[in-house]
């Protein structure tokens, strides 16, 4: 009977220390398995109770029941235990720290071009300019002949033209049914009239070609913004009132601005628009061939011959149109000494223009 007691009050003590040991859930199960099992330590123990004299049996019984109780609560407390453990050490790992800096990613922007363009798309929005947009390749009878410039008429020579070759044609030769890059934004005023129904607002955006000899204020590929009003009484008086506004608008209030004659076949009278100096301010520079004045675009009033292409009444309409390029504007806008930067797809050049203006 005191052999029994010992093997009992042992394992008591041994099943509790090892339990507490146990690193994980599969190590306490082992335990369990070995302690409580069918063959376990103590269900070989309570079956050799039977071997023990009866009188010894109630006492004996009522120990192994403790032990049994105090293996099963152990067995229990250490899978809690382990359990709390092991979500602690999870929630460690998982830790996200929401006050670490991000990591920064390198995201694009708009090219100084483009930010120009927007800025007079809006500009021109709240005038109540709609955008309205035309082809890139053009045929002479649009880019010419329907803005009033025949074929043999001296001011072509101011439009160093493109021209797309014929095709299979060697040595090439201009095609045949004149197709030739845009020389400027106006045959799309052209084609806005064949579309759209009087009264006609729009600004047509967008990239021309010429024949240069390229430099720092020259290049062969260039943007222009073109405007056109087509109306019953849209006058010159509108025109002027008009470009004076956007001259505020872009280069701010106190922007001074006057007209000069000018010429284009395509208006009839033509004007050249002109702001103060933007880098002396009026007092004369080499900016500005020391004038004090810099041309910003040039606008006149449509000429008939111009409505009629654009199958429009001149007895009934009439209108005004003004075109100018986006280059020199973008290049005043930021002191850029060169043209051709804008075009050299230079990462160096652009990454300085990430804020926009
Ligand atoms: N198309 C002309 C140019 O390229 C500009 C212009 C447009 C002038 C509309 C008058 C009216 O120089």
């Amino acid at each position: 009977m005191d052999e029994m007691r010992d093997r009992l009050q042992e394992l008591r003590v041994t099943a509790a220390e090892q339990l507490a040991a146990a690193p994980d859930a599969v190590a306490v199960d082992q335990l369990r398995t070995a302690l409580l099992g069918r063959s376990g330590v103590l269900t070989v123990l309570l079956r050799d109770l039977g071997t023990v004299p009866a009188a010894d049996r109630p006492a004996l019984g009522q120990l192994a029941n403790e032990v049994r109780s105090e293996v099963e609560g152990s067995i229990l407390a250490r899978l809690a235990a382990l359990q709390g453990t092991a979500l602690e050490a999870r929630l460690a790992a998982e830790r996200l720290d929401m006050s670490a800096p991000g990591r920064p990613s390198r995201i694009g922007h708009l090219h100084p071009l483009m930010t120009v363009e927007r800025d007079l798309r809006e500009i021109f929005h709240a005038f109540g300019f709609e955008v309205f947009e035309g082809p890139e390749i053009e045929t002479d009878a649009m880019n010419f002949e329907a803005l009033n410039i025949p074929p043999d008429h001296p001011s072509r020579d101011l439009w160093d033209t493109l021209y797309v070759a014929e095709p299979g044609s060697d040595p090439p030769r201009p095609a045949e049914d004149g197709t030739i890059l845009r020389t400027h934004t106006s045959p799309v005023q052209i084609r806005a009239m064949q579309a759209l129904q009087p009264p006609i607002r729009v600004v047509t955006p967008g990239r021309c070609y010429r024949y240069e000899a390229v430099d720092a204020g020259h290049n062969f590929e260039f943007f222009q913004v073109e405007g056109l009003v087509v109306d019953h009484d849209s006058s010159m008086a509108d025109l002027k009132g008009m470009l004076e506004e956007f001259a505020r608008a872009l280069y701010g209030e106190g922007t001074r601005t006057r007209f000069r004659p000018g010429y284009y076949p395509f208006t009839e009278p033509s004007v050249a628009f002109d702001v103060a100096c933007l880098v002396c301010g009026g007092g004369g520079c080499p900016a500005c061939g020391r004038t004090g004045w810099m041309t910003i675009l040039g606008a006149g009033m449509v000429h008939p011959a111009v409505l009629v292409a654009g199958g429009i009444d001149p007895d009934e309409y009439q209108g005004y149109a003004f075109g100018m390029g986006l280059d020199r504007i973008t290049l005043l806008r930021h002191g850029i000494p060169d043209l051709r930067l804008l075009m050299s797809a230079d990462l160096r050049f652009l990454s300085q223009f990430s804020a926009g203006r």
